[in-house]
């Protein structure tokens, strides 16, 4: 007798960057954080918590939150499922929609845990390979008719954003749900979330761990018609999300001018890191995430000698990958760190 499921025992598992401290002397531009506190109405949340709000269940619905949700973008608050972080609602919609005959879809290379998960849950997986553009195999992904078909826009590690009308197409033509994973659109200059108004297979992810600076939190939900969200009730826990973590992002949420300094702050510095690497000679295609994806031939050795130096940046081992950096817009002065070194280690080559 073994302890787990075959799937299980085969199954590579998650591999997330190592913990560091607060206060590790490490630029950490590997994992898409933002370089910059949360709002400090979110952290005044924890200085005025008292133990009542401990000793109590949570809400199970997040009700504050989803009324703070619904303000900031315009939806019902009847429409917003909260979850720890967008990886537990990714988690909660394989486990509504898939199984061994009903199947995931997603283009590839995109976020490792659409894989990671459709293992655990035996799903039948179809994987598209994107254009070498990065724009997306609309025709190929659309006859797959996935019970669950999984498009990250902005995508990671492309940084590229699906246009709409793309998405609109998709969402006229499968008949399963269509997730759009939206963890980077604050640093966008666009939105599906209107998709959700006109199709009720949509649904849209969203996450403070981004935009809002609250990756530590574990704080994600999704927008969709309370038909589908019905059933993803039924699979979630009845007390997903902690009585902390609700009223912390309910802060968070309802302080949009906070986040959009920030964000602002990051998508200049964006276009800056992007002019800065070009100089250098690596090849940055436009991002409209949070980070860079940038071209060398020596990606890998760059990775590893800058990880010496201790400045930590994103290298895949996928074929796709392997010439790549993704690379996380950093505060100013972190960006201009990991450019000296970087200039120094091209010259050493
Ligand atoms: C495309 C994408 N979706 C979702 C997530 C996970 O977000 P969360 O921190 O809310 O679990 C990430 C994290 O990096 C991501 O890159």
């Amino acid at each position: 007798m073994t302890y787990f499921r075959p799937i299980i025992i085969k199954a590579a598992g998650q591999h997330p960057s190592p913990y560091l401290l607060p206060a590790t002397p490490i630029i950490k531009l590997n994992s898409n954080e933002n370089p910059y506190p949360p709002s400090p109405q979110a952290l005044n949340i924890l200085r005025l918590l008292d133990g009542e709000w401990l000793r109590r269940y949570p809400d199970p619905y997040s009700q504050a939150f989803c009324q703070a949700a619904a303000t900031a973008l315009g939806v019902p608050a009847d429409w917003i499922i909260v979850s720890n972080g967008c990886d537990a609602l990714l988690n909660i919609l394989m486990q509504a929609c898939v199984d061994s005959t009903r199947s995931v879809v997603y283009p590839t290379p995109t976020y490792g845990l659409y894989q990671t998960l459709a293992n655990i849950y035996g799903a039948h997986t179809v994987e598209i390979t994107y254009n070498s553009d990065y724009s997306l195999p609309l025709d190929q992904i659309a006859a797959a008719q996935g019970a669950l078909t999984l498009i990250a826009s902005p995508n990671s590690p492309s940084g590229k954003q699906v246009p709409l009308a793309e998405l609109q197409q998709l969402a006229e033509t499968v008949q399963g749900v269509l997730v759009i994973d939206e963890a980077y659109v604050d640093f966008a200059e666009d939105s599906a979330l209107s998709l959700v108004n006109a199709y009720e297979r949509v649904i849209v992810l969203r996450t403070l761990s981004k935009g809002y600076g609250l990756a530590g939190l574990r704080f994600g939900f999704g927008i969709a018609q309370p038909p589908l969200l019905s059933g993803l009730f039924k699979v979630k826990d009845s007390y997903g999300v902690d009585a902390i973590a609700n009223r912390i992002a309910t802060a968070a949420i309802a302080d949009q001018a906070y986040k959009n300094d920030r964000v602002a702050q990051i998508k200049a510095d964006r276009q800056q890191l992007t002019s800065d690497l070009q100089r250098l000679g690596l090849d940055v295609a436009p991002s409209q995430g949070n980070f860079v994806l940038a071209t060398h031939t020596n990606a890998e050795r760059l990775h590893d000698d800058l990880r010496k130096h201790d400045i930590w940046v994103r290298h895949f081992d996928h074929p796709q990958l392997n010439d790549k950096l993704r690379i996380t817009v950093g505060t100013p002065s972190q960006n201009a760190q990991l450019l000296k070194t970087l200039s120094r280690l091209i010259k050493e080559q």
